[in-house]
């Protein structure tokens, strides 16, 4: 069965480079029309004409409310419908442990990778999902189900969005199902400082499946949920990541 997004509309943040970009790709290709942001709108239109047809862009900062309410009105506009928002823009402003972050640093990790996911959702739903139905999902990581030495308040922001997920799938339901992916390490500009230098070979190693992720792994799956395929589906968060918690738990 091949999966198809043939007249939906997808709005998917951090669109222009990494998972975001690897999401718009296969979602194009499936048939959807896709809406990219990110902050960068020159980012944003190459990643556009470079995926080709079917993406459109409108650039913003997903944890600005003004920015938040023009990109998914020129949604509206441009394509009439959102069917799919996927919230998959975040940062990581601090390492190290989370006993000693400092406020401004917490307060930024939570407004974007926490606050903003929900407040996009609440506009989407109340814009176009509440009669219309659709999908959500939002792109937390396996640092959500973990500990970590140093990634501590990014991975709290994270678990929170798992939690948030399950809250929301509850509250949308029947009209829309909300899930969330929780990938492992995937080669991009985000994550570079853990796999670069050949760190990411010894990553891999770790990995039972032997291969760090690629945009598309996490993009596949992000087709699924998003799909007909994936309509019993809600409440889930879906651990894509080569394997590494089953390996973390033979060790542990
Ligand atoms: N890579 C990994 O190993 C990994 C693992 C687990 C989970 N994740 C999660 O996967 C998602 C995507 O990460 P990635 O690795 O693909 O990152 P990436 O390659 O750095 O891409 C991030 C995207 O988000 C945009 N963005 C960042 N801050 C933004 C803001 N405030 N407002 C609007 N757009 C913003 C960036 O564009 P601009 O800079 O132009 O705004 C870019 O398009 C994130 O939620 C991340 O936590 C990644």
């Amino acid at each position: 069965m091949e999966i198809r997004l043939d007249g939906k509309v997808a709005l998917v943040t951090g669109g222009s480079r990494g998972i975001g970009k690897g999401i718009a790709e296969v979602f194009a290709a499936a048939g959807a029309q896709v809406m990219i942001t990110s902050r960068n709108e020159q980012s944003c239109a190459e990643a556009a004409r470079e995926i080709g047809e079917g993406v459109h862009f409108e650039a913003g900062h997903i944890g600005h409310d003004e920015d938040a309410e023009r990109v998914i009105e020129a949604t509206m506009d441009r394509l009439g419908r959102i069917d799919v928002l996927v919230n998959n823009a975040a940062t990581n402003p601090y390492a190290g442990r989370t006993i000693e972050v400092d406020r401004p640093r917490w307060d930024k990790t939570f407004e974007i990778n926490l606050t903003a996911p929900l407040f996009w959702t609440q506009r989407v739903w109340n814009r176009f999902m509440k009669g219309k139905g659709g999908a959500v999902i939002n792109v937390s990581s396996v640092g959500g189900l973990a500990t970590s030495p140093t990634l501590g308040v990014y991975d709290v922001t994270k678990a929170a969005l798992i939690h948030l997920t399950t809250q929301l799938a509850a509250e949308l339901a029947p009209q829309v199902r909300v899930n969330a992916l929780a990938p492992g390490l995937v080669k991009t500009d985000f994550a570079k400082v853990l796999w670069e230098g050949g760190k990411g070979e010894t990553v891999a190693k770790a990995y039972p499946l032997k291969r760090l992720g690629e945009p598309e792994d996490v993009a596949r799956a992000a087709l699924f949920l998003a799909a007909d395929t994936g309509r019993w589906i809600t409440g889930q968060t879906w651990a894509l990541e080569g394997g590494a918690l089953a390996a973390f738990r033979r060790t542990a």
